[in-house]
């Protein structure tokens, strides 16, 4: 009975210890399982760490890339204060012009630059992000024959637009140049009257047809045809006219109105506004090229008071067109070559839009004139031709 009884205790000692294995096995064999899903959770998640750290770094350069081309594009964003210690606090001595958006002044940058800062007269009626978002869109604009924009001041009370500094000023202080109270002879020769012309003919070309959608220029007049150091013109002001104070009383802003004398009669008549309207402009600016004439001006005998009407019968007869020439000009040109620019201008303001050339018809026509010429040195009258 006890070598029987011995014997039970013996297999269940193995049972026992067959079952303490069994179940350690398993216990390890949990644990082993676990440690690699473990282990299989931690190379994931770090798999998926670095791809996101991946994807920031490549959103983060992307973002910068983008930042470096807006800058690269963009305009600087001045303080008022950086503008007006730019201009010696707006100084009376620093003022180079007036113009409906306000005063413009000479200032120089931090970095040296020269440069003409507007100050625009009203401020509040244009919405920041309005006028933020036109001037940013105008500053992408850029072409040799346009004013660049380098960039602005755009806070609660003040807006101010800082160009490039023009050193000859506008067009129109040297056709009719003012000395004290009397107008003066011009001295811009015809060589440089045609190089002007062709100048700011390319840039109302690029604006029509060089950037989509096209920019209207809207106010386009010798004012806003601005001379460097050497005479080469370039053209300002381009689409601004929807950022100029409204017009008191009424509810259409006088800049979108354009400038007496320059308005095309379709455009005056019915609001109606294409780019065929800024070709008419340009028309009356070459009109003032080849006549020294200011659009309107009411002293002058009956019928002759708007440039336009007067000189136009005369454009298209040869045996005239001579009269309508700037006295000063006398001897300097070619009767073909007046005949040629003459009919340009005959075209561009002619009262049917439709029949008006484009403008890189203009500026077809107008390179073989300017290319006979030599260039010049400077803007200045020259020996008459023999
Ligand atoms: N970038 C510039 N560099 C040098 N002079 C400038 C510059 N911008 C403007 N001016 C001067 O300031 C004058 C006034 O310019 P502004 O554009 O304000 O008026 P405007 O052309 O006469 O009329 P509008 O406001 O209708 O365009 C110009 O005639 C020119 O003499
Ligand atoms: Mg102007």
């Amino acid at each position: 009975m006890g070598a029987e009884n011995e014997d039970y205790k013996k297999k269940e000692r193995i049972v026992l210890a067959a079952i303490l294995v069994f179940a350690f096995l398993s216990v390890a064999s949990v644990l082993v399982t676990l440690t690699y899903y473990c282990y299989l959770r931690f190379k994931l998640s770090k798999r998926v760490k670095t791809q996101k750290q991946k994807i920031d770094y490549e959103e983060k350069a992307s973002n910068v890339a983008n930042i470096q081309v807006s800058t690269e594009r963009g305009l600087q964003v001045f303080t008022f204060k950086q503008l007006h210690s730019a201009t010696g606090g707006f100084g009376k001595s620093n003022v180079i012009g007036r113009g409906a958006f306000g005063q413009v002044y000479r200032g120089v940058l931090q970095n040296g630059r020269k440069v003409a800062i507007k100050l625009m007269d009203q401020t509040g009626k244009q919405g920041e992000d309005e006028f933020t978002a036109e001037v940013e869109l105008l500053g992408r604009l850029s072409s040799q024959y346009l004013l660049s924009l380098i960039g602005y001041c755009s806070d609660t009370n003040h807006k101010l637009l800082v160009y490039e500094f023009m050193a000859n000023g506008g067009l129109q202080e040297h056709l009719y140049p003012i000395s004290g109270n009397r107008t003066i002879s011009s001295n811009l020769s015809w060589e440089t009257r045609l190089r002007i012309a062709l100048e700011a003919a390319k840039g109302l070309e690029y604006l029509h047809e060089h950037v989509s959608p096209p920019v209207i220029h809207r106010d386009f007049k010798s004012s806003n045809i601005l001379l460097d150091k050497n005479f080469h013109a370039k053209v300002s002001d381009f689409g601004l006219a929807k950022l100029g104070p409204e017009k008191a009383g009424g509810h259409v802003s006088t800049r979108v109105l354009g400038t007496q004398g320059y308005v095309a009669p379709e455009y005056a008549l019915t609001g109606h506004l294409t780019t065929k309207s800024d070709v008419y402009s340009y028309g009356v600016v070459l009109l003032e090229l080849l006549t020294g004439r200011v659009p309107v001006d009411m002293k002058r005998p009956s019928g002759e008071g708007v440039l336009v009407s007067w000189a136009l019968p005369q454009l298209t007869d040869r045996d005239k067109v001579g009269e309508i020439m700037d006295p000063v000009l006398e001897g300097q040109y070619s009767m073909k070559e007046v005949v040629q620019v003459a009919a340009i201008a005959a075209m561009c303001v002619q009262p049917e839009a439709d029949y008006r050339p484009l403008m890189a018809d203009v500026v077809q026509s107008l390179v073989p004139l300017v290319k006979h010429h030599r260039p010049s040195r400077a803007g200045m009258l020259q020996s008459p031709k023999a």
